[in-house]
């Protein structure tokens, strides 16, 4: 099977788009013809992604304390090049100009992250005003575009003075961010209706505590992190009780690193085999779903973990699992890649390796597997029955300047509308992805791998702080500005510009 387009052909019989929009890739004859219906609801999030320390800079502006972030990204050898986010986008100083760009763009909603140390600059204890000032600065500029916030409180910049203390492997790890919650909640409520309590738990604790590729770089014996994983998800359902007592009535979510298999073809034997890995749990690495999901969710470790990890599962009260099951309002999957699975001849689920050629992006992880976007949201719902959320998606490609002055990034918009269209797929089927947001609004940090990756549809020219919008950009406005219908006409991409 070839990576894009070599779907069932039950897909044009039950018209399903991402069936019907692979044929039109194929032949368009093929797809004048097929007609599906094109639009998204009315009610679809459309919307753009950053996080604080990817974007902001400003590192020490204002009575700022020092995140996990700070002194990571300093030490030799750390990340790509050496760079930091010292200054990044600048977004701190030029958030009006960003809100400006959105408005253009026409998202309804951005999802941003608050820095921890801006407000809380040891962790817990003194406020700084001055942190909380700049939020409100940002979210009153939202509101008045007519943008939503979607605030996540906790994308990886875990302050500096609590990791001295312990950070996650201190079972108080989980009150300070209750502490952290309520403070930004009371201060920011009014201003924001839906709150993202963490960011891929997966990475911040697998390369952060277990690999040391992120801050704060450490790897923990197997058992240390465990340990740490355990301590954020009590935080993660803290956080949500603070938020219910504070802002009763706001939407609650919880973002992950979602790791998705999917079936090699549609066959119900691969369906099912794909249906039954995604949910795996049987490897010393954090790069699983379960493990993060049933605690809090369905109040239980899954049993699979619980028998590869045996003899090294963390002490713990059987009140903790009770506690983490805090009920909450939609899943946040960020969703780059998938990998192929079938029914072996075993019976039992195994990987197929990629074949030789495969479409990828910039970043090593990144098959380019937009099929994902249906089978992640598919499975996930299956099994936790929540609304979702494309929380992330997108890809980094080698972005320049051409000679025309702009910035050409036809892989980007070609994998964004096969995404676009496998999510349409889901809501067809009833699947509840309730909104979309494109990661990212611009170039960003992008932590170990510094300034090298650009995943933004915004380019930033680093040195000036130029904001030049990319050729997606515009794609994306005029996707947002039809609501989804221009995604049933194969793109015609810009490659003609240098013609005369
Ligand atoms: C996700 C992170 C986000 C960004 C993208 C490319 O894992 O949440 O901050 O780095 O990857």
């Amino acid at each position: 099977m070839s990576n894009f387009i070599d779907l069932d052909r039950r897909d044009l019989l039950t018209g399903s788009a991402a069936g019907l929009a692979a044929l039109a890739f194929r032949s368009n004859t093929a797809f004048a013809s097929a007609k599906p219906d094109p639009s998204f609801p009315k009610d679809f999030v459309w919307g753009s992604a950053t996080a604080a320390y990817q974007v902001e800079g400003a590192f020490d502006a204002d009575g700022k304390g020092p995140s996990v972030w700070d002194v990571f990204s300093k030490k030799r050898g750390a990340i790509f090049d050496g760079n930091t986010g010292n200054v990044a986008c600048d977004h701190y100083h030029r958030y009006a100009e960003d809100i400006a760009l959105m408005k253009r763009l026409g998202v309804n909603s951005y999802r941003f992250s608050v820095a921890w140390t801006r407000i809380l600059p040891n962790g817990i204890g003194t406020v700084n005003e001055k942190g909380l000032d700049f939020y409100k600065r940002l979210l009153d500029g939202l509101l008045a575009a007519g943008i939503a916030p979607a605030c996540t409180l906790f994308h990886w910049d875990y302050p500096q003075a609590l990791f001295e203390k312990g950070g996650w492997q201190n079972r108080d790890s989980a009150n300070w961010f209750a502490e952290y919650t309520q403070v930004v909640a009371k201060a920011l409520g009014d201003r924001i209706k839906v709150w993202i309590t963490q960011n891929e738990p997966q990475v911040y604790l697998g390369l952060g505590h277990l690999d040391g590729a992120h801050a704060p770089g450490l790897k923990l014996k197997f058992g240390d992190y465990l340990t740490c994983v355990h301590n954020s998800l009590r935080a993660h359902a803290k956080s949500v009780q603070a938020l219910r007592a504070t802002q009763p009535g706001s939407q609650v979510g919880y973002v992950m690193a979602s790791q998705i298999r999917l079936p090699a073809t549609e066959t119900q034997a691969d369906i099912d085999a794909a249906g039954k890995a995604i949910f795996f749990v049987r490897d010393r690495n954090s790069w699983n779903n379960a493990w993060f999901l049933d605690p809090v969710l369905l109040g239980r470790y899954p049993e699979d973990g619980l028998k590869a990890y045996h003899g090294d599962m963390p002490k713990f009260p059987a009140s903790d699992l009770d506690e983490m099951k805090q009920p909450i309002d939609f899943l946040g999957l960020n969703i780059y890649t998938g990998g192929r699975w079938q029914q072996g001849s075993n019976g039992q689920p195994e990987m197929l390796p990629e074949p030789p050629g495969y479409p990828r992006s910039g970043v090593d992880w990144q098959p380019l597997r937009p099929e994902a976007l249906y089978w992640g949201p598919r499975f996930h719902y299956e099994r936790y029955k929540l609304p979702i959320f494309i929380t992330e998606n997108g890809l980094s490609t080698r972005d320049q300047v051409f000679l025309d002055g702009k910035v050409h990034d036809p892989q980007r918009i070609d994998y964004m509308h096969r995404v676009l269209l496998n999510i349409k797929r889901c809501i067809n089927e009833g699947i509840p992805v309730k909104g979309y947001y494109a990661w990212s609004l611009m170039d960003n940090f992008e932590w170990a791998d510094g300034y090298k990756q650009r995943f933004g549809l915004i380019y930033v020219d680093y040195p000036t702080g130029k904001r030049i919008p990319k050729d997606s950009f515009d794609w994306y406005r005029q996707v947002i500005a039809s609501k989804g219908k221009i995604l049933s006409r194969p793109t015609k991409m810009p490659v003609n510009h240098l013609v005369p």
